[in-house]
């Protein structure tokens, strides 16, 4: 089984193909077939340390015999390293190595080899040619598709970056063996967020077809990576950078950063979504726009994939404060995205500190 999504510019040109694979067989010709024939390129695999421990010769084996030269940047896995250091590092290595605005870079890893890999290809000679192999299901759902890269800088998250596309996105199933259970739910979260902005037949997917999932069978990763990553596509394709639409990415993003930074990241992105959501879905019923009933639905699905619904050990003024000093402010109101409906999101500029502490204390088990 294999399916393919296209991706397209503001102007409506194909731009970007992602594959979605049960193995890496596939991976030779489809960069063959974006990139155009290699034999006088070089390529440098950037990965991280988990990563490159179990797919870099696979990936080396399958792609060294393409190109011209062959060099790999390895650096250790983690978010700590996703910083203007190690992208020096790499442009080190690609200098040493002579490489020129012909040849290509490819992100074989989960969001951090990503980005980290997208923002070095965007600003190497003003630009050269890169490839993704998003491997944690985060990667592969969110953060490989819609062209932002970038890196952390001092205490802050993706501060410096750029918007630049991939020629391929590809995805093969087998990542899946060696993924850690706590990433696999990590992207669960974003799944479920896409449905739950945009899909609502996707949402009671997921809800119902847990025990099939949990599986990982290929077919059925193929399955929800198709639909999950359509989703993101359509909504990058209709705002590419963030002026309207995108934003709605953002449920469960809000409040869940402020949790993610205060946890001091030992809590991952995907449980503080989860989180978040909560806190959101939490102000829809205040709004009127989704009944408890729908609340607790959410609450169990999220639980059901291993997500947290609750979290304690927290201040709920602090999670506050540490929510307004994050950038989405607009005229001193927090921009937030709520629930129409399961399956419609939309932005809200109307939520007081007191509705935001009610959402928090609710997380908060009080
Ligand atoms: N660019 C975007 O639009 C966007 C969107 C969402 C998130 N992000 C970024 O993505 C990052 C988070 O991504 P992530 O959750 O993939 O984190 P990550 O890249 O740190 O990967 C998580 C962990 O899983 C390991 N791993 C990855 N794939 C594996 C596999 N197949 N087998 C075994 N181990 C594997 C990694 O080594 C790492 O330890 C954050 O930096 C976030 O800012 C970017
Ligand atoms: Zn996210």
């Amino acid at each position: 089984m294999r399916k393919e999504l296209t991706v397209h510019d503001h102007n409506g040109a194909p731009c970007y193909k992602i594959t979605l694979n049960e193995t890496f067989d596939r991976l030779a010709d489809d960069i063959l077939c974006a990139a155009g024939d290699c034999k006088t390129r070089k390529l440098c695999i950037v990965s991280d340390s988990n990563v490159a421990k179990i797919y870099l010769n696979k990936i080396r084996a399958i792609l060294e015999p393409q190109f011209s030269g062959f060099i790999s940047f390895v650096f250790e896995a983690g978010e700590q390293s996703k910083n203007m250091d190690t992208v020096q590092k790499l442009y080190e290595q690609l200098i040493i190595n002579r490489f020129d605005r012909h040849d290509l870079l490819v992100a074989l890893g989960g969001g951090v080899v990503g980005d980290l890999t997208g923002f070095g290809a965007a600003t190497y000679l003003r630009g050269i040619d890169f490839i993704q192999i998003p491997t944690s299901l985060l990667a592969q759902v969110d953060s490989s598709i819609g062209g932002k890269t970038g890196v952390d800088f001092w205490q802050y998250k993706n501060m410096v970056g750029a918007f630049y596309q991939p020629k391929l996105v590809y995805m093969s199933m087998e990542v899946f063996g060696s993924l850690p259970d706590r990433q696999f739910a990590g992207g669960m979260a974003e799944e479920i967020k896409h449905g739950l902005i945009r899909d609502q037949a996707y949402y009671t997917w997921m809800k119902e077809n847990r025990a099939l999932l949990l599986q990982k069978s290929p077919g059925t990763l193929i399955g929800l990576l198709e639909t999950g990553c359509n989703i993101k596509r359509i909504v990058v394709e209709n705002d590419p950078t963030e002026k309207g639409e995108r934003a709605l990415l953002n449920f469960g993003h809000t409040i869940g950063h402020a949790i993610e930074k205060l946890s001091d990241f030992t809590l991952f992105h995907g449980e503080c979504v989860a989180l978040g959501m909560v806190a959101a879905a939490f102000l829809s019923v205040k709004k009127g726009h989704l009944t408890k009933e729908q609340l607790s639905d959410i609450e169990h699905t999220l639980a059901a994939y291993d997500l947290p619904v609750r979290i304690k050990g927290y201040d709920a003024r602090q999670i506050l404060e540490t929510t307004k000093s994050d950038k989405k402010m607009v005229g001193g109101r927090i921009k937030f995205t709520l629930l129409k409906r399961i399956g419609e999101a939309y932005s809200d500029l109307t939520l007081t500190d007191d509705d935001l502490l009610a959402a928090i204390r609710y997380v908060l088990g009080g």
